[in-house]
Formats: C-alpha cells, sequence, structure tokens
C-alpha cells in the first residue's frame, strides 16, 4: 500500500533509514556481535582465494560497490560480473572461488542461469536477496536476506542500499576490519534521513537541470563512480533521459566530446584521494559549456556546489550519495508527466534471458 505516497518509488527510497536500522539489528548482537550469518558462510569466504559477486542491472551495481568492503576487509581479490555476459562467456577461474548472487527478487533468469551452471561445477554460492524463497535463495548453499520489505516500483532504490549494508556486513564479519561498523551504521541511517528529509531541493535540481534536456550524464571517481553508473540507470530507465555513468577520468578519452552549451554534468565529488581530480574534470566540462551539478560531501565541499552531503566513513558514502540520484529520477520523471513506478518496456523482475 501507497498509503500517503504519490508513487511507490519515493516511500521506498523514504525508507532506505527504516531499513539501514533493520539490517543493523538483525545482524549485530547489543555487544556488537555478528549475528544471524550462518559460520559456514564466513568460513567459506575465508577459505575462498578469490570471490566472485554475479548480478544485473542495479544488484550488479550494489556489487561494484561491495567489490571495495570485500577486497579491503577480507583481502580476497573480487570480481563483479553481469549474470547475462557471465552465463554464455564464463572467465576463467580461480581454484577457489566462492561465488555471491546479488538479487532484489531471488528471480532473474541471467542469474538462475548463472548459478545453475555454478552448481554444475561443484562451486560454493550464497544468495543475499530481498525475496526469501526464491529461487535463487533456495538453489544456492546459503542465502541472506535483505530485509528492505516489498520493493514495488521498477526502479530499485532500498534494495541496492541494503544490498551496500549486508555487504558490508558480510565483509567485515569475514574480514579483519578495525571499523566500528554497528556505530558507522547508525549514523549512516541518521545521516540518511536528513537527506530524504530534504527533498525539495532534488526537486529543484531535477527541473532546473533537465527540463527539455535529452541527455545528461554522471561522473565520479572510485566508489563514486560505481554509484555513477546506478545513478545514470536511475535517471535514464524512468525518465527516458539518455544517461551516461562512467568514471570521470574516461571523459577525456571520449565523451566529452559530447558536452553542448547546457549539458547537464552530475558530478559526484566524496573521495579525497581523488577529488582534486574530479574538480578538474568539472572545470574541463564547464569549459565547454556544461552545466555541472555538483554532490559533494562535506570535508571536500566548494561554494557553489548543488549540494553538500552529511558525512560519514568514505567507504560507506555510497550509501548517501545515491539518495540524490534517487530522487533527481524521481522528481525528472514526474515533470515530465511519466508513471514513475512503470517506465514502459520494463518489469520489475526480468524471469527471461
Ligand atoms: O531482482 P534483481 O535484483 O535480480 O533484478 C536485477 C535487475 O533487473 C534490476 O536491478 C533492474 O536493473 C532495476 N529495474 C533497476 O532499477
Amino acid at each position: 500500500d501507497k498509503g500517503v505516497y504519490p508513487y511507490y518509488m519515493l516511500k521506498e527510497v523514504d525508507e532506505q533509514a527504516i531499513v539501514a536500522r533493520t539490517l543493523s539489528q538483525h545482524y549485530f548482537d547489543d555487544d556488537n556481535q555478528i549475528q544471524n550469518i550462518d559460520p559456514a558462510i564466513i568460513e567459506a569466504i575465508q577459505s575462498a582465494d578469490r570471490l566472485y559477486i554475479v548480478a544485473a542491472g542495479t544488484s550488479y551495481h550494489a556489487g561494484l560497490v561491495g567489490k571495495r568492503y570485500f577486497e579491503q576487509w577480507t583481502g580476497k581479490p573480487t570480481e563483479v560480473h553481469i549474470s547475462s555476459e557471465f552465463a554464455y562467456d564464463q572467465p576463467l577461474l580461480s581454484d577457489k572461488p566462492f561465488f555471491i548472487f546479488l538479487s532484489q527478487s531471488g528471480e532473474t533468469a541471467d542469474s538462475r542461469e548463472v548459478l545453475d551452471n555454478v552448481i554444475k561445477q561443484g562451486f560454493g554460492s550464497l544468495t543475499i536477496a530481498n525475496v526469501m524463497n526464491s529461487t535463487l535463495t533456495r538453489e544456492a548453499d546459503f542465502a541472506l536476506p535483505l530485509l528492505a520489505g516489498p520493493e514495488i516500483a521498477v526502479a530499485s532504490t532500498k534494495a541496492y542500499t541494503a544490498q551496500i549494508i549486508v555487504e558490508a556486513i558480510l565483509a567485515h564479519a569475514a574480514g579483519n576490519s578495525t571499523l566500528d561498523l554497528k556505530h558507522e551504521l547508525a549514523k549512516v541511517a541518521v545521516e540518511m534521513q536528513v537527506i530524504i528529509d530534504q527533498k525539495e531541493v532534488f526537486k529543484t535540481i531535477a527541473e532546473s537541470a533537465l527540463r527539455d534536456r535529452r541527455s545528461a550524464f554522471y561522473i565520479g571517481r572510485g566508489l563514486d563512480a560505481a554509484v555513477a553508473v546506478e545513478a545514470a540507470l536511475k535517471l535514464k530507465e524512468i525518465s527516458y533521459v539518455q544517461t551516461e555513468g562512467f568514471a570521470a577520468g574516461e571523459l577525456k578519452h571520449g565523451t566529452i566530446s559530447l558536452i553542448e552549451e547546457g549539458t547537464p554534468v552530475f558530478a559526484l565529488l566524496t573521495q579525497t584521494k581523488t577529488a582534486g581530480l574530479v574538480r578538474g574534470e568539472i572545470a574541463q566540462v564547464t569549459a565547454r559549456g556544461a552545466n555541472a551539478v555538483i554532490i559533494s560531501s562535506k570535508a571536500l565541499a566548494k561554494a557553489g556546489d548543488a549540494y553538500v552531503l552529511p558525512e560519514v566513513n568514505e567507504l560507506l558514502m555510497p550509501l548517501l550519495t545515491v539518495i540524490p540520484a534517487q530522487l533527481i529520477a524521481y522528481y525528472a520523471t514526474l515533470d515530465r508527466g511519466l508513471d514513475v513506478d512503470r517506465p514502459r518496456n520494463l518489469a520489475k523482475s526480468v524471469t527471461v534471458q
């Protein structure tokens, strides 16, 4: 039930802080210890020599973020693959691979095809999904819930942030991070709500930057590049504004030729190491007439940035950065008079290959 909301998507965006708290309560006990994760899952990750995250669409994008957590905290090389590609073009695998499937629905046919192949080859697998008792959760060796509640809008929002949180918790549990993750996630939930409560800002941004525009760009480096591809998918999927999301350093290798007077370029700037470089790339597109809309974190903000994100641990910033992108997509779509929840040509879960 949508309740007071005009669209499910807005309701689901709004629920993200609650989902973050729910996940924290579920996976951490009162003494900050991990609970509700089968020790055999931790054991499987620790004894693997490489992790393979396999997913489609937004879930794949959540994998791009999770890769950083697994590599940083468990020290395991982690590859992220698109299921429809992996299914028919399996890369050379390591000696002891472990597979992690990410899915909101648990029914995505492309991912099911890969899981079938993985099982046939005798490799271990875990599915992290929102719909438990789905094909992917039943057929993998292990399953962990996203606990996001029903996600109805075709555009995935709360499942994405939930996937990132569960990946972080799992990598933390299997690794040696010294982060007080429970405490950090509590901060994330608070700051998510701060952004959500300022949603009118994103309505203004969407209307001024995207009205009558046919194309747009999202750029960033590192974790911001991972969020940029998700941000672009969100915007194009529902508003039909052709949007590319990519690593900011790639602009000069081709895409910058597309910049015209007024082209909206959303720049995500939350990673200290590369902030200077991204500022340079913003200057490059601005010099060619782009309308740069900068979404930065507090520590890296400069006068003139369109929105300054509250600050949490830099590795967890994607959980905040994506929310403005979700809301910009929502309001741009609303502004065009389109059905936010049901974009043309798309189904909520893609059960054909
Ligand atoms: O149910 P899944 O997470 O496996 O679905 C994967 C994609 O089909 C899904 O994320 C899709 O890209 C969304 N519509 C994006 O908003």
